[in-house]
């Protein structure tokens, strides 16, 4: 069975959608197997996003992901890398498909709501980061 590692973000916290979200992958078929709350450190945040360093968009996602408390969590099914990313919708809030998790509660292309690891890789680097002491 596969795993995927999703991220609630702060804009989605602080509106009070992790239940709405983590029930939208328990509706579809996915498990919640290790689940964790915490503001990010900046070494974490810089680890995380390490492949967008240096893009014009950068500074400014590193400042809104420790902005404020974050959920993760491992996400287990079928195909779950594929699944998480289809019901997560595009990067864009205003190109995601409709009912996706963008389109219902993202508000821009940084506070998008939710992030899923894009590949198996993703997910074992990811979790190394965010679950491992
Ligand atoms: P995420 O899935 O967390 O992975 C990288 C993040 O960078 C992405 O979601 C977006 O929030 C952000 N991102 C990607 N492209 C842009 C962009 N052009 N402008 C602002 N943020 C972006």
């Amino acid at each position: 069975m596969q795993s995927s590692l999703v991220i609630i973000k702060p804009d989605a916290v602080k509106r009070n959608l992790i239940g709405n979200i983590l029930s939208i992958y328990e509706a579809n078929g996915l498990r919640i197997t290790k689940l964790k709350m915490l503001t990010p450190s900046l070494k974490q945040a810089e680890q995380h996003y390490g492949e967008h360093k240096g893009k014009s968009f950068y500074d400014k996602l590193i400042s809104y992901i420790t902005s404020g408390p974050i959920v993760l969590a491992l996400v287990e099914g079928e195909d779950a890398v594929d699944s998480v990313r289809n019901l997560n919708g595009a990067t864009n809030p205003a190109d995601a498909q409709s009912e996706t998790i963008r389109a219902l509660y993202g508000i821009d292309k940084t506070q998008n709501s939710v992030h899923a690891s894009d590949s198996f890789e993703s997910v074992e680097r990811e979790t190394a980061i965010w679950f491992e002491e």
